[in-house]
């Protein structure tokens, strides 16, 4: 860790504050990136609060207010909550048809995302010094998660299996990952209006604003946008959208998430002496990390997603950053584990100069620059950084080495949102910057302030 560094990290979440006024109330959020990022995203601000409570409690508290602030009376918590009258991103409030489940003059997307949220309260919750701040986030922050995880229970795991169905790339958070290629399938681009396309090819902007070689393929962003269209055709309604939609996924990092998410809110229950709650999510945690181990395949020694719209159960085969979540779920045995440690330090798929890169080395579908499908990614590395630290010693050289690797990666080139794993000189091009995506990330410049005050003393 740099002080340097450190102090940059802090300015760009500064940088990007935005403060705004709604139903009369005045909230401070942190967005993304102001080059294209220009709302608030869901788990992105709950990692933006992981990295804020350690130089500015007040701040860390109200990014989390203001991430709950246009709960669904459902109880979701969205992907994006909007920022009134900004342009840059696609697809904005306008095409969502969701003004009938705003509160008051807060709008958001109809989907949501990981729930990293319950695992981010409990980090400020054991952080946070200032006495009262604590007792905000136990009297205002608190109910609407567990309300959130009721949300997540009820609408995504009717059948009570213990795994989270997600229904759109999006809710993944790798939105363009190879695992969604084989469901993503099930969508003919001949069933999407043309009125779906034209609007994607007016305004779509990512691909603008940014590098389109780096972005998600045009035919992925009109089933994107076409699984907007049905949803919002169907009104919203989740119970249809579970069982119709043509992109049912059980998520092996969205459930593994979950199943830590839960772990958090049934310690924070319990430190608050509210056992019973507590027993309920330790329970629902409990059930997660047993169906998570039915998700590992022995034959391709991988954790694997499962396509389950239409009455399907196909699993999804996909080598990608995703098989190392479960360890910090700690659902794994011990001849997964060593399979999975092999795996990662195997140079020829995920240990490259600058591990973990989304999608494995020698996955014939890596792609070097392009978005999930191969860069490596700040978050997911915390992910895997997260699993390793809750292994026994003998595992703690290797997390120390993905946290240096990790550091310098960002310290080499800045707060981007995602980097070339493989060293820049060696690369055919000798291009020598590795940094990738939007510049002056907030995400990125948390997760630096988080991983250097979490792991300084070990
Ligand atoms: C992209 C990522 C998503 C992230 C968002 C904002 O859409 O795929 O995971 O939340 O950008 O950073």
């Amino acid at each position: 860790m740099r002080e340097d560094l450190m102090q940059r990290a802090k300015d760009t979440l500064l940088k990007n504050l935005y403060q705004v006024k709604l139903n009369g109330q005045n909230y401070q959020r942190t967005v993304p990136s102001k080059e294209f990022y220009v709302h608030q995203w869901n788990w992105d601000s709950a990692t933006h609060a992981m990295g804020l409570v350690y130089f500015d409690e007040r701040r860390a508290v109200d990014e989390l207010l203001s991430l709950i602030s246009g709960q669904w009376k459902n109880g979701l918590i969205a992907q994006i909550t909007f920022n009134p009258n900004e342009e840059k991103y696609f697809p904005g409030p306008e095409f969502w048809g969701t003004e009938k489940f705003a509160t008051g003059e807060i709008l958001t997307s109809g989907i949501t995302q990981p729930p990293l949220l319950g695992i981010s309260l409990l980090h400020l919750y054991q952080t946070i010094k200032d006495i009262d701040l604590k007792k905000e986030l136990v009297i205002k922050v608190l109910p609407a998660v567990i309300k959130y995880h009721e949300f997540l229970k009820n609408f995504r795991d009717p059948e009570d299996s213990g795994l989270l169905t997600v229904v759109h790339p999006w809710e993944s958070g790798t939105d363009n990952s190879t695992r969604w290629d084989e469901p993503l399938a099930n969508i003919s681009l001949e069933d999407i209006p043309d009125a779906v396309k034209i609007l994607v090819n007016k305004y779509r902007s990512d691909d603008k604003l940014g590098n389109s070689k780096h972005r998600p393929g045009l035919t992925d962003y009109y089933k994107y946008m076409y699984l907007v269209h049905l949803f919002s055709k169907w009104g919203w309604d989740n119970n249809k959208i579970v069982k119709e939609s043509p992109f049912v996924v059980k998520d092996v990092l969205f459930n593994s998430l979950w199943c830590r998410a839960n772990f958090a809110l049934a310690e924070l229950l319990e430190q608050e002496g509210r056992r019973d709650e507590s027993a309920t999510f330790l329970k629902m945690a409990q059930k997660t990390q047993k169906s998570l181990l039915d998700l590992w395949d022995d034959k391709s020694g991988l954790y694997t997603d499962l396509d389950v719209s239409n009455g399907k159960r196909i699993r999804i085969k996909e080598n990608t950053v995703a098989t190392f979540l479960p360890i910090w779920a700690g659902a794994y045995n011990k001849s997964i584990l060593d399979s999975l440690i092999d795996r990662l330090k195997d140079p020829k798929q995920y240990w490259s100069a600058f591990p973990v890169p989304t999608t494995s080395l020698n996955n014939s579908k890596f792609e070097l620059t392009r978005y999930w499908r191969g860069p490596t990614w700040p978050i997911t590395n915390l992910f895997v950084i997260e699993g390793l630290g809750k292994l026994g010693p003998e595992y703690q050289a290797l997390k120390m080495e993905l946290l240096s690797r990790t550091f310098k990666m960002i310290e080499d080139n800045g707060f981007y949102e995602y980097f070339d794993p493989i060293n820049g000189g060696a690369r055919p091009d000798k291009r020598n910057t590795l940094s990738l995506g939007f510049g002056s990330f907030s995400w990125t410049s948390a997760i630096y302030i988080y991983l250097s005050n979490k792991y300084k003393e070990t």
